[in-house]
């Protein structure tokens, strides 16, 4: 028998938010404890918690402002429901920029203790901000999908969102 969510049209994009979801909570984790790091560590996870966010988070909200909200837009008849969207996805891509530079300056001086608090307020912040638009998302605009549209529709969106991108 199928699972409620595995009969919704927007199943798709809600594996993706799936995949990206425990990378994110590695994220919310290390800002509690990252203080306490020692350098070699910071150096084998921080580069990590960048390439996630710069090479998987922010092409996902690329494909959406570009191949998800637009059809969203047409279905409401107005952009007003994607508008806070874009506007979330402009905060987070400026907070990954501050976050990878940050990064770069905090590695090449890893006994100053402040950088260290600056890091793990960031990611707490970065990772607070995306849960709440991934449950926005989610529990806001994927249902307007899912009552106008059907699975194959997704499917053909879901691969003009660039799905695959992730495999190499
Ligand atoms: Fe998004
Ligand atoms: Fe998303």
């Amino acid at each position: 028998m199928m699972t409620p969510a595995e009969a919704l049209p927007t199943e798709p994009i809600r594996a993706e938010h799936r995949e990206l979801l425990p990378h994110l909570e590695h994220l919310e984790m290390a800002a509690v404890d990252l203080p306490t790091w020692d350098e070699e560590t910071a150096a084998s996870r921080l580069p990590r918690y960048v390439k996630f966010l710069s090479g998987h988070l922010i092409p996902h909200a690329v494909a959406e402002d570009e191949h998800l909200y637009p059809i969203i837009d047409r279905i409401a008849g107005s952009t007003a429901a994607t508008a806070t969207m874009r506007a979330d996805h402009d905060e987070i891509a400026s907070r990954v920029d501050a976050f990878a530079a940050s990064v770069e300056q905090s590695l090449a001086s890893w006994d100053d203790g402040a950088h260290r608090w600056d890091l793990a307020h960031q990611l707490s912040g970065l990772s607070a901000i995306v849960g709440l638009h991934f449950a926005e998302e989610e529990d806001v605009l994927l249902p307007l999908l899912d009552e106008a549209l059907t699975l194959e529709d997704i499917v053909a969106i879901h691969q003009h969102m660039g799905h695959g991108e992730h495999e190499h």
